[in-house]
């Protein structure tokens, strides 16, 4: 973390901001190694743990299959993070999802220069660097540990890291220009309140980016469903190797990455089989459910993703 994050972040109790207390004995330049961050009316206190500020509301209950969510993901991140290419994409391909259709009309290379951009469930970082390099100041947040897995490169002044909750965002209203979300409300509890707080810490003039899984044709829906009844109640070794062992099946079976056997390698198409079968949370939603979410925010401007299901979205400035 550097210093110029803490005007950013804020409780995620309370939503006032926080204060950074160096580690006594500890020098307290940048990048930040150690510390705490205080919220000074409540006394909330959050550790930064090895570059990253540990931001997460502990006495919130968890809700059902949050916990086990998060140890799925970072099973994930454990196992695949080293792979070149996530999700069937290299760094290249990446970067043209950030200026292209997919981000929607608006956007373009130049707009990123100087704005402060959100990933929010950042899972092993894919996205941090490549903001960064279109000259933005990219800000992952991820519930597990996934970023810290994958070794984002934490004395990179363009690139800060923080743990914290999308139900919960440790972060200051209006913090960001662009809170970008790909695949990440659909494993939360409640994603619609996921959207809301995107929306909350988007300043005037700024945008919000949401990609979720689409709800589909019931054979589908049934098929998956009762598949992953079952996978998702296995122990993370055997899911694994059933994951690995049914890999190829990607060349028949869509994806929504387009990851496929064998232009893919076997690890990366058993990395998105597992992405799919592992999380306990995961829902299904239509373009008309996020563009109400949308409305409801306040956001105008709505674009539809060119793939189902997702919304790029302003807030009037
Ligand atoms: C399918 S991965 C997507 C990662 C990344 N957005 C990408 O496109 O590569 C979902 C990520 O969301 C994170 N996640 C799940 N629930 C979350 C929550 N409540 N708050 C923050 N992150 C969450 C998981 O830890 C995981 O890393």
């Amino acid at each position: 973390m550097f210093q110029n994050l803490v005007g950013r972040l804020a409780c995620p109790r309370t939503r006032e901001r926080l204060r950074f207390e160096a580690a006594p004995g500890v020098p307290a330049g940048d990048p930040v190694e150690g510390g705490t961050l205080v919220a000074t009316a409540s006394g909330h206190r959050y550790p930064i743990v090895r570059g990253i500020p540990r931001l997460l509301a502990a006495d919130a209950p968890p809700r059902a299959g949050a916990v086990s969510t998060k140890a799925a993901f970072e099973r994930q991140w454990r196992h695949y993070a080293r792979l070149p290419r996530i999700f069937g994409k290299d760094p290249a391909e990446m970067a043209r999802n950030l200026t292209n259709a997919r981000i929607g009309a608006r956007i373009r290379r130049d707009w990123y220069r100087g704005k402060w951009v959100l990933d929010a469930g950042c899972g092993h970082g894919r996205y941090l660097r490549a903001f960064a390099d279109l000259g933005a100041t990219a800000v992952g947040v991820d519930v597990g540990d996934g970023p810290e897995r994958a070794r984002v490169p934490l004395d990179d002044p363009r690139i800060h890291v923080v743990q914290g909750d999308v139900l919960h965002l440790p972060f200051a209203s209006g913090a960001f220009d662009l809170a970008f979300c790909d695949g990440v409300l659909h494993h939360t509890p409640d994603p619609k309140a996921g959207f809301l707080e995107l929306a909350r810490v988007v300043k005037p003039g700024g945008a919000v980016y949401v990609w979720l899984y689409p709800k589909e044709a019931f054979l589908r829906e049934t098929v998956f469903g009762a598949a992953r009844a079952v996978t998702t109640r296995l122990p993370g070794a055997l899911l694994r190797t059933l994951c690995f062992a049914i890999a190829p099946l990607t060349a028949a079976v869509r994806s929504y990455s387009g990851t496929k056997f064998p232009r893919a390698s076997w690890g990366e198409c058993a990395q998105v089989v597992h992405d799919w079968l592992a999380p306990p949370l995961q829902s299904h939603h239509t373009s008309e459910e996020v563009a109400g979410w949308a409305r409801e925010a306040g956001l105008t401007l709505l674009e539809d993703l060119p793939v189902p299901v997702g919304v790029t979205a302003w807030k009037p400035a």
